[in-house]
C-alpha cells in the first residue's frame, strides 16, 4: 500500500513551481489532494494528477478571502471524508524598498501579508479541527532560508522586506501552533529553503525583473539556473518531513548544500539559530520554558495505513 493511501492533503498555490511538485508527489505516495490556486490552470495540474489515478479536488479562488478558504476546507473534508496534511505553499514575492510611494507600499503590505500570513493563519486554524477528529496530523508552512542563518548573498535584500516580514511571521505561527497543537498528535513545521527552480524565481530575471540586467526573456542564464535548487528534491524533503514525525523546527534547505532533514533540534536550539541570524554574539536563553523538553511527538496519524 502506497505511503499515504487513505489520506488527504491540502495544497495551496498549487498551479505551478513548488505548489505542483509537492501535490504530485503527495498523490504519488497515494494521498488524495485538495489544490488551490488563484490561476485557473491549478484544473489542469488536477486533471493530470487525476489521469495518473489520483483522487483529485481542483479549486480556483484567492487564498486570501475568507469565505473561500472557509468553503474549500468543507468541500475537501466532504469530498475525501478528513483532511491530515496541510501544506500551506501559495506566497507572493514583491519588490517593496521602503522609498516606495506611500499608497503603494499600503498596496504592497496588504497583498503580501493577506497571502502570505493571513491565509496560512486561516488554513491551519480551519484544518486543525478536521485533523483533531482524525487523531493527528502535519501542517507544514513553506517559508525561505531568508529566516535562517545566511549561508549565501542576496537574503533578506533591502528591497524585500514586506516578503521577509511575511516569512518571519510564519516562525510565530509555527513555533506557536506546534506547541498547541502537539496534544492532538498535530505537527507543526516549516521547510524553509533557498533558490529553486520556479516561475517565482525565473521571473526575477525576465525583463522587467529585479535581476533582469543578468538575464533575458527566458529568464536566468544556464550557469545560473544551475544553481537553483530542483522543486522535486523538496518534494521528497517534504515526504522525509511528514515519515519523520517531528515538529516545530524550520527545516533549512540551503542551495549547494544536501537536501535533508537534519538532526531533530530542541526549542532552545531552534532560538539560538534564529538570534545568530543577526550576526550578533549568541545568547543564553536557558532552558525551554516548560519543564517537560519537547520531544518530538509520536507520529501516529500520517505515515501509517489507515488499517495499521
Ligand atoms: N522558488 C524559490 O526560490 C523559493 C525560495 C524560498 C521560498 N519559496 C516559497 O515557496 C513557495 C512556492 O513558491 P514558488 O517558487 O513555487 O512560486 P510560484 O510563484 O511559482 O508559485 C506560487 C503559487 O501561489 C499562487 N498564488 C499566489 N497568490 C495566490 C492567491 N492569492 N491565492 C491562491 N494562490 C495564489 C500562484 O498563482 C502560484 O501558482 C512560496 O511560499 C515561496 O515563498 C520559493
Amino acid at each position: 500500500m502506497a505511503y499515504l493511501s487513505g489520506k488527504t492533503a491540502i495544497v495551496t498555490g498549487a498551479a505551478q513551481g513548488l505548489g505542483r511538485a509537492f501535490a504530485e508527489r503527495l498523490a504519488d505516495e497515494g494521498a488524495a489532494v485538495a489544490i488551490c490556486d488563484i490561476r485557473p490552470d491549478v484544473v489542469a495540474v488536477g486533471e493530470s494528477i487525476a489521469a495518473r489515478g489520483g483522487g483529485v479536488l481542483s479549486g480556483v479562488f484567492n487564498i486570501a478571502r475568507r469565505a473561500a478558504c472557509e468553503g474549500f476546507v468543507a468541500d475537501t473534508a466532504a469530498r475525501f471524508g478528513g483532511i491530515d496534511i496541510l501544506i500551506n505553499n501559495a506566497a507572493v514575492w514583491r519588490s517593496t524598498p521602503v522609498t516606495d510611494p506611500w499608497e503603494k507600499a499600503l498596496e504592497d503590505f496588504d497583498a503580501v501579508i493577506d497571502v502570505n500570513v493571513r491565509a496560512v493563519m486561516m488554513m491551519s486554524r480551519l484544518v486543525a479541527p478536521h485533523m483533531i477528529v482524525r487523531g493527528g496530523g502535519d501542517i507544514v508552512n513553506i517559508s525561505t532560508d531568508y529566516v535562517l542563518p545566511k549561508r549565501r548573498e542576496g537574503v533578506n535584500a533591502p528591497d524585500t522586506d514586506l516578503y521577509n516580514a511575511s516569512k518571519w511571521a510564519l516562525n510565530g505561527l509555527t513555533d506557536a501552533g506546534a506547541q498547541a497543537l502537539a496534544p492532538h498528535n498535530i505537527r507543526v513545521n516549516a521547510l524553509a529553503m533557498g533558490p529553486t527552480d520556479t516561475e517565482m524565481l525565473r521571473a526575477l530575471f525576465k525583463p522587467g525583473g529585479k535581476l533582469a540586467h543578468l538575464g533575458g526573456p527566458d529568464g536566468p542564464p544556464a550557469e545560473i539556473l544551475a544553481t537553483f535548487m530542483d522543486p522535486a528534491d523538496i518534494a521528497q524533503l517534504l515526504v522525509d518531513l511528514l515519515k519523520d514525525g517531528r515538529t516545530g523546527e524550520n527545516i533549512g534547505v540551503w542551495a549547494g548544500y544536501p537536501i535533508e532533514l537534519g538532526p531533530r533540534k530542541r526549542w532552545d536550539v531552534r532560538m539560538r539559530e534564529r538570534a545568530d541570524f543577526t550576526g550578533q554574539p549568541l545568547r543564553d536563553f536557558g532552558p525551554p520554558p516548560w519543564t517537560d523538553a519537547p520531544e518530538p511527538v509520536e507520529h501516529l496519524a500520517v505515515g501509517k495505513p489507515t488499517n495499521a
